[in-house]
Order: structure tokens, then sequence, then C-alpha cells
């Protein structure tokens, strides 16, 4: 079942705690939480505090999105402010073995995050004990960037390898979520659906929310009545000419 998250990176952060629960009224049920340190990703957001306050704000399920250098490092305060989810980059985790038990160990979901230049099967070794994954589809840092269309080959492949290893981590994709990509993105597999921009951008996070969760159910709807064929070469689902 596809999931809307809402990333409160582009919300009024002046209004948070209104406009997170603007965006779960409009069908948002986890909130996706963009932590930045200037070193790994060029932009500076939030730390504890915020999350402490959030907690306050909304009952639902913080994701918290560790896009900074020294993630073991702030396992425990992040866990301390009520996160409940966290992922961590490949690309930052020298021991990324030992930051994900670590995030366990602190009551919380694991999760991994690759970055666009970052192939999938390099996660294998440890997609057996994370609860998600999360496939970065613009460079991270900013909202309302493009998608990166490869990225649509990361989540097939997620989908594949979790068969083939019998295993349920959740597939989560982050960047550029919007109505024009997310009939292609939940058709390649995707369920946890981050969305910025097109949550907070118009000022209207209820609103936008549902129309996008809408959206992306339809999408999901279509793809389980005509699953996608790659031997059949069929685009969307759809059946091939003919059959
Ligand atoms: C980017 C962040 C995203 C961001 C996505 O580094 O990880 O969570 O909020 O923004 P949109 O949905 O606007 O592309
Ligand atoms: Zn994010």
């Amino acid at each position: 079942m596809v999931e809307l998250l809402p990333s409160i990176l582009s919300a009024d952060f002046a209004r948070l705690g209104e406009q997170v629960r603007a965006a779960e009224r409009g069908g948002g049920s986890v909130i996706h939480v963009d932590v930045m340190d200037g070193h790994f990703v060029p932009n500076l957001t939030i730390g504890p505090p915020v999350v402490k306050s959030l907690r306050r704000a909304t009952d639902l399920p913080l994701d918290c999105h560790m896009m900074i250098e020294n993630p073991d490092e702030f396992v425990g305060p992040f866990a301390e402010a009520g996160a409940n989810w966290m992922s961590v980059h490949y690309e930052a985790c020298r021991h990324l073995h030992r930051s994900l038990q670590l995030i366990e160990q602190h009551g919380m979901k694991p999760g991994v995050v690759i970055n666009p230049a970052t192939e999938v099967d390099l996660l294998i070794p440890v997609l057996g004990m994370v609860h998600h994954v999360l496939v970065m589809s613009v460079n991270p840092g900013f909202g309302g960037q493009s998608f990166i269309p490869y990225s649509l080959k990361k989540l097939r492949r997620l989908k594949e390898l979790r068969q083939e290893l019998g295993l349920s981590y959740r597939i989560e994709v982050d960047g550029g979520v919007a109505h024009d990509t997310i009939a292609d993105i939940v058709q390649a597999g995707a369920e946890l659906l981050v969305a910025g921009n097109a949550v907070f951008g118009d000022g209207n996070p209820e609103r936008d929310a549902r129309a996008l969760l809408e959206a992306a159910r339809k999408a999901e709807k279509k793809s389980s009545k005509f699953p996608p064929s790659r031997k059949s070469g069929a685009k969307n689902g759809a059946p091939r000419r003919g059959r």
C-alpha cells in the first residue's frame, strides 16, 4: 500500500505544527524530516530540538533522513527527541552495518539511503537489516528539484531483489515526487513517497497532499491490475497490442 510522507523541508517553519497537521489531514501518514549539516550536503536544516517540538505536534511517525557526515553521533539525541525512523546514507557511513545496528538499538526503524550515483546492488549485504531503503531521486540538499529518471530502474531493482532474497524492506523515494512523476514512480515499485514541494509549495498542504495521494493510489490500483512485464516490453503495465 502506498503512503505519502510529507517532507517538511518545504514547509513554512514559522507555522510548522499547523502545516504538519494539515498535511496529516490530507493523508500524510509519516512525516519526513531532512537533517542536513552543511558538509555532506551544501545546506543546513534542523536538529533534535525541532524534532522534539514536532513530536508534540503530531502522533505520526517521524522519519529522519540524515544527510550528515557523522550520523552515529546523533543517533542517541534524535532517538531521545522522538524520532521513529532513521535513514543514513551509504555514502556517509564508513561502517554502515554498525550504524544500522546502532539505530535499531535505539529503538528506531533503520533505513539506508543511496544518492543518484550509487548503485542499488552495493546495498545487498545490509538489505536484511533495514526497515526501508530510500532512493534519492535528486541530489540531496534542496527541495524542488527535477526527478532523475534513472531512479526508476533502481526502484525496480529493489523490488526484484526483495523478492529474490525473500526480504520485506519497504521501498522509499525522495526528490521530485510530483503529479507528473508519481504514476511512473509507483509503477516502478516505490511505496513510501516523500514529497516536499508538491505538498507544501503552494501553501495548501491539506489539499495538495490529498491530491497527490489520490494520484498515487490510482497508479497503484492500475499497476496491480496490469503488473509491469519487462519481458513484453510493456510500458506502465499496459498490455502489448495484439496480445
Ligand atoms: C532533498 C530532501 C527531500 C526534499 C524533497 O535533499 O531529502 O526530502 O524535501 O523535496 P521535493 O519533494 O521538493 O523534491
Ligand atoms: Zn529527504
